[in-house]
């Protein structure tokens, strides 16, 4: 007799996921991208520094109303390839001050990139932190993520102390590997992995 033919290799859980908004960190409020965020978005997605070490150039409003209803309106991961991209709120002020990219990289190897931009006005106080942590947090324990990287230009070194302070290991650096926004542009491999984050939470 024939062994039953083996069926196809079952996907790790939850394969699909689909958070729960508003997300609720310390000082902030992490939730999905509304129309009405566009204006406030522009004023740092418009400004060459901001987004100089982000795969966009500096967007009109126009450009940022047709991403929000487009790429940026996805809230949840239901094949490998999917990105949530989150809105970043001050919990005081109700102000936006940034928002944030989880992408599901590989349902094989269980793993993820995060993104992220905030607006310089709100630089300096441990948001970009705090909200990327939430965002580790979505990964490791809602997707089941066993691996998220962060990828930078060697140059953003504020976005590498962000990485470096939630506990990411910088694991490459390849020398002008990309051509970027014009020039060749060395690229740093950040990574974490969801037990060394479960780890450093339970002894924070
Ligand atoms: C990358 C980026 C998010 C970093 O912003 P940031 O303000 O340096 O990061 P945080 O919001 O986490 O703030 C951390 C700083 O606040 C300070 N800080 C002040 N109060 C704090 C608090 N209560 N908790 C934690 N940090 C605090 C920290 O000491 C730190 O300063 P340091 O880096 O000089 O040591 C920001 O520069 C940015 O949006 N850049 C443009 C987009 C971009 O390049 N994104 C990354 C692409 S890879």
């Amino acid at each position: 007799m024939t062994a039953p033919e083996q069926g196809p290799v079952p996907v790790p859980e939850p394969a699909r996921f689909a958070p729960e908004y508003p997300i609720r960190t310390e000082r902030l409020l992490l939730r999905p991208i509304a129309p009405a965020d566009a204006v406030a978005m522009h004023v740092y997605k418009s400004d060459p520094d901001a987004v100089r070490y982000v795969p966009y150039p500096p967007l009109e409003l126009a450009d940022v109303e047709r991403r929000i209803a487009t790429t940026w309106s996805n809230t949840r991961f239901t094949k490998e390839g999917d990105a949530v991209s989150l809105a970043v709120e001050e919990c005081a002020s109700g102000a936006l001050v940034g928002d944030v990219v989880l992408f599901w990289r590989s349902e094989n190897d269980r793993s993820g990139e995060v993104g992220y931009i905030f607006d310089p006005r709100a630089g300096g106080r441990g948001y970009a932190t705090e909200a990327v942590d939430a965002l580790l947090a979505l990964g490791f324990d809602g997707l089941g993520l066993h691996r998220i990287v962060a990828r930078l230009d060697e140059r953003n070194t504020s976005s590498a102390r962000v990485a470096e302070r939630l506990g990411f290991r910088r694991e490459a650096r390849f020398v002008e590997s990309e051509w970027f926004k014009d020039e060749w542009t060395t690229l740093l491999v950040y990574a974490l992995l969801g037990d060394e984050w479960r780890g450093r939470r339970g002894r924070r």
